[in-house]
């Protein structure tokens, strides 16, 4: 049986560290309500003229490196965002050309929190099907242009930061048991019917023009969200589905080596720790540096915790999301 393996790992951060401090200096929010109810210290932020590509591209960089391969040995690029550079194309485009790939497949996947999950089911089908041997998996987010600063925006705005993870996957021989190595199970879901409970309403094609001076004074064009509800949501579904994989592979909490789930909020991993009775040390949290960096946070734990030298070759991994659309899965992955 043919199984996806991680063949290497790479992350990339913005330089530029922005407090919540910081932050109170524009809205009336403090460092106190941040970390008492998200657990967020500080988050990274782009300079001008820097888009999700640009920070996919060092990360994609580093992964080719650790797999020893060439930008030309791929033959998908996967880029999960909700923050591409431009309308069209997407960004996946713009970084095969910056990586230097042969003319292969690029495409963008749009699931938000979730897509690093969405992208590694697709990246999955492809190399179990023999149809790519090796798959850039990118998740990259720029957040911070697209941000309200001001008091209006403060419930979503101290949230998020920009960053970028990636992972090349590749194909290997397995016995088709839960000791292989790579993807052991990965699933995913969608229930549209929360879509407008964490959304961006503008640009729309449903208007001419797409964007209005009205648009921008209402502020449509930054993120809106019903906070409690995708709280509520997010612990329930993200242990759910976490569950799910683990009883389709007969395995159980214990077995697991590391637990990364999204970071969205710190009070929300700890509540879906517990719930799957994971402790606190087997649980990879940076959400308190970083903030949320939506598509890229998980990548950006894998590629963190392989770098730290706490993620070691058979090490059995849970990862879950939850996020707009409203979208979520999870995966249980041997390193
Ligand atoms: O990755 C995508 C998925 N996103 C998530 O999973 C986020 C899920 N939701 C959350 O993490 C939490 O709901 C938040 C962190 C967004 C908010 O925490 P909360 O404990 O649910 O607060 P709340 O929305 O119930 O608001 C409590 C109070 C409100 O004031 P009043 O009405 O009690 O006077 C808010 O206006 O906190 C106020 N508030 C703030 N105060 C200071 C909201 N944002 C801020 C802020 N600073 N930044």
């Amino acid at each position: 049986m043919i199984r996806t393996v991680i063949e290497g790992l790479g992350h990339y951060l913005p330089p530029r560290v922005v407090t919540n401090e910081e932050l109170a200096q524009s809205m009336n929010t403090s460092d106190e309500w941040i970390v008492q109810r998200t657990g967020i210290r500080e988050r990274r932020y782009v300079e001008d003229g820097v888009g999700a590509s640009d920070l996919a591209l060092p990360a994609a960089q580093k992964a080719l490196e650790q797999a020893g391969l060439a930008p030309t040995d791929l033959d998908l690029i996967i880029f999960a965002t909700l923050s591409p550079d431009v309308c069209f194309p997407g960004s996946a485009c713009f970084l095969q050309a910056r990586l230097g790939c042969r003319p292969i497949a690029a495409l963008d996947i749009r699931t938000q929190c979730s897509g690093f999950l969405y992208g590694l089911q697709i990246a999955d089908a492809f190399l179990r099907t023999g149809t790519y041997r090796h798959v850039l998996l990118v998740g990259a987010e720029v957040h911070s242009t697209g941000l309200d600063f001001s008091d209006r925006g403060r419930d979503v705005t101290v949230l998020f930061g920009d960053g970028a993870g990636a992972v090349v996957l590749g194909a290997r021989e397995g016995a088709g048991l839960p000791s292989d190595s790579g993807v052991l199970c990965v699933r995913v879901c969608a229930d549209g019917t929360g879509a407008k409970e964490l959304w961006c309403v503008a640009p729309t094609s449903a208007r001419m023009p797409r964007l209005t001076h009205k648009m921008l004074e209402d502020g449509l064009h930054f993120p809106q969200m019903n906070g409690r509800l995708v709280f509520r949501w997010a612990t329930e579904k993200m242990p759910e589905a976490a569950q799910q994989v683990l009883d389709e592979m007969g395995m159980t909490a214990n077995d697991v080596r590391w637990f990364v789930p999204h970071q969205a909020n710190l009070r929300i991993n700890e509540l879906v720790a517990r719930k799957l009775g994971i402790p606190d040390e087997r649980c990879w949290n940076n959400i308190e540096r970083y903030g949320n960096t939506t598509a890229a946070t998980i990548p950006i734990g894998l590629s963190e915790l392989a770098e730290s030298g706490k993620l070691q070759r058979g090490d059995l991994l849970l990862l879950a999301a939850f996020g707009s659309g409203f979208t979520w899965g999870s995966a249980l992955i041997r390193y």
